[in-house]
């Protein structure tokens, strides 16, 4: 998010905009909480994880008192336009925003789970799934040397999108994702079929899985295999932070400076994305409720490549 608001600022200074950053994203927008930003305010940010303006889920700014507290301290501080950057609750909230006040709103996609419609990834995806990709690569050092199977469980409450794709990336023999219903009979059968051939095994298993997660399917394969040697390791936060990889940085670039050209045009009411290599707009109400397919065939495709 850095690398975005970073191009958003400089875009905006060049173009001879006044830009501040709003702490906290909706919450500082109601407390006032604002501050003005300079070309220097965001030196040397483009290699650092979160966000130096911080961020919160905001409740208040759910209801309409909230919603015209935030809109008094923007014309306090003569804020005409705004780049939002989030996931689902951020476009949430800039539709209920916008519908009530007219306020120009252009959408940025950040979060983890990839799970915007409009754009092929969102920020901080690729870094994400890199660093599921070297943490299982190590998990996966003592599953080969101890014969384990090991459930490793990565975040996505809604998305297995960084479960499929760091997967995939890890050659996991399974893949379990809330979009799909966890087949634990498929699972016995391949698990009895292939314990001689390979003793290591690794599953990945994203946060929302309807089964349990990963220490519940842990739990039926416990009981089930006893003589297999079962670990589980959560990887939790440790998927939202650190450097972003060079892949999110131009993402993010692109996609800030983009959104300062299009409230310049007089767009609005849209998320910035990136489709086939091209900058693209989609309505926030359709970012935020069209549901991502996750193509079957990528799911079957695992578990040739695990055989
Ligand atoms: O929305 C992104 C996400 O990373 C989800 O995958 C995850 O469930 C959630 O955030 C965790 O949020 P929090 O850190 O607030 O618990």
């Amino acid at each position: 998010m850095n690398a975005c608001i970073r191009a958003v600022v400089r875009t905006a200074i060049y173009k001879d905009l006044e830009v501040f950053g709003i702490i906290r994203g909706y919450e500082g927008m109601i407390s006032g909480e604002i501050i003005p930003l300079e070309a220097s305010s965001v030196a040397n940010i483009i290699q650092r994880g979160g966000t130096f303006l911080k961020t919160a889920r905001s409740k208040e700014f759910m209801s309409p008192e909230g919603r015209k507290k935030a809109y008094a301290n923007l014309q306090k501080f003569g804020i005409d336009a705004l780049v939002a950057i989030g996931g689902d609750g951020t476009f949430s909230g800039a539709i209920a925003f916008k519908n009530e006040y007219n306020i120009p709103i252009i959408g940025a996609p950040g979060t983890i789970d990839n799970d915007l419609y409009g754009t092929d990834f969102t920020i901080g995806y690729d870094t994400a799934i890199n660093t599921v990709v070297q943490a299982v690569d190590k998990i996966r050092d003592t599953a080969e040397s101890h014969d384990r199977l090991f459930l490793v469980e990565v975040m996505g409450r809604d998305s297995g999108l960084i479960a499929l794709s760091s997967g995939i990336g890890v050659g996991a023999e399974f893949i379990f994702i809330p979009e799909k219903k966890t087949d634990l009979d498929n699972l016995y059968h391949r698990l009895e079929e292939g314990k001689r051939e390979k003793a290591s095994k690794i599953i990945v298993v994203a946060e929302g899985e309807i089964a349990g997660g990963a220490f519940g399917v842990a739990e039926k394969i416990k009981q089930r295999f006893p003589q297999f040697d079962t670990k589980v390791t959560v990887l939790g936060h440790v998927q939202r932070g650190g450097s972003p990889s060079c892949a999110d940085r131009v993402l993010a670039s692109r996609l800030g400076f983009a959104a300062v050209e299009a409230l310049l045009e007089g767009k609005q009411g849209l998320m910035v994305g990136m489709s086939n290599k091209e900058i693209s707009f989609t309505p926030f109400e359709k970012a935020v409720k069209q549901t991502i397919e996750i193509d079957d065939h990528l799911l079957r495709m695992v578990e040739i490549l695990s055989l």
